[in-house]
């Protein structure tokens, strides 16, 4: 896995090379060991770009133990371990209104983890103090991620 840095319209990011499924939960791990208390990690790439591939090592760093992946149609996902872990998939929603719905700004702040896949489609209700994580696919193996700085800074 290899990073680098860089600054895009002005807001610090880091970039991660993975170049395998493996290497991509083995960067979740590092991230899920850690994520803190009340974290929200806004998750975005387009279908089959790793998301919930990265999320499997998140839960894992965060020391869950049952992780396994859902159904898409289950939307959110409780776990625990150090602290709990949320997952929500936003696959199959289509409006702010129907997020609402879900209650989801109640696990914004419940003490746990909060990681959201497809948070493009958040609008308004994304927390201002959400770390960003991009997931871009270069080739059918190779992945380009891009880690918001604060939530970078913590890996170093
Ligand atoms: N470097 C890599 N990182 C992550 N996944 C990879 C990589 N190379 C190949 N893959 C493959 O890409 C697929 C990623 O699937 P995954 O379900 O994680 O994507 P997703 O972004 O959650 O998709 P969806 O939008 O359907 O939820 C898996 O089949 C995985 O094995
Ligand atoms: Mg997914």
């Amino acid at each position: 896995m290899v990073a680098a840095g860089r600054s895009t319209n002005s807001k610090r990011i880091n970039e991660y090379s993975t170049r395998s499924a493996e290497d991509t939960v083995e960067l979740g791990k590092r991230i899920g060991a850690h994520l803190l208390p009340n974290d929200v990690i806004a998750l975005t790439g387009r279908l089959g770009a790793g998301k919930t591939t990265l999320i499997q090592g998140m839960a894992e760093g965060i020391g869950v133990r049952d992780y396994v992946t859902s159904p898409t149609f289950i939307i959110i996902n409780e776990y625990q371990g150090r602290i709990p872990f949320f997952h929500v998939d936003l696959y199959r929603l289509n409006n702010v209104d129907e997020i609402e719905d879900l209650g989801i700004e109640e696990y914004f702040s419940r003490g746990g983890a909060c990681v959201i896949e497809w948070a493009e489609k958040l609008g308004e209700l994304k927390p201002k103090a959400s770390h960003e994580i991009e997931i871009e696919i270069i080739s059918e193996t190779k992945r380009k991620i891009c880690v918001s700085s604060e939530l970078a800074a913590r890996l170093k």
